[in-house]
């Protein structure tokens, strides 16, 4: 079995003369039944969210609204996803680090999660992450 990779994935797209609409439904677009939702913004010029990984939990991130990047490192490299529109999103497999940046005004980071909070599935030591990987 190949492992996993960090990709972006295209959403559907119906577009309309009063307003474009995209959705996701969890079975069908993404690789993981979604458990959990939540949304980042009010983000303040400059700012930046730190690296972590997490051990089992799977991620889709969409720029519902502005824009910012994604910095992914699955161990062997580095990537920087400028995401800008909303209709795709980038999938996170488990065991990936990534830190987001680049925050543009008015940007809303919308994360769709395949599992529950919790702060023991983080690991947010990168050398403790790229020993884990090697
Ligand atoms: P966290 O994921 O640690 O953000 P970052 O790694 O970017 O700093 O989340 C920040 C805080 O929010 C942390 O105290 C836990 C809380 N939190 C929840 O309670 N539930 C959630 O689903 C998320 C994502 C965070």
């Amino acid at each position: 079995m190949t492992t996993p990779q960090a990709r972006i994935i295209e959403l559907p797209k119906i577009l309309d003369e009063r307003g474009n609409l995209s959705f996701i439904e969890g079975s069908n677009h993404l690789p993981f039944d979604i458990r959990r939702t939540y949304w980042i913004y009010d983000v303040p010029g400059g700012m930046f969210r730190h690296g972590h990984a997490f051990r089992t939990q799977q991620e889709f991130i969409v720029a519902l609204s502005g824009s910012f990047d994604v910095v992914v490192n699955d161990g062997t490299g580095e990537t920087r996803y400028h995401m800008a529109r909303s209709y795709y999103g980038l999938y996170l497999p488990a065991m990936t680090w990534r830190s987001i940046d680049n925050f543009s005004t008015n940007s809303v980071v919308l994360v769709l999660s395949s599992s529950d909070y919790c702060a023991d599935d983080y690991i947010r030591d990168f050398e403790q992450f790229k020993q884990m990987k090697a």
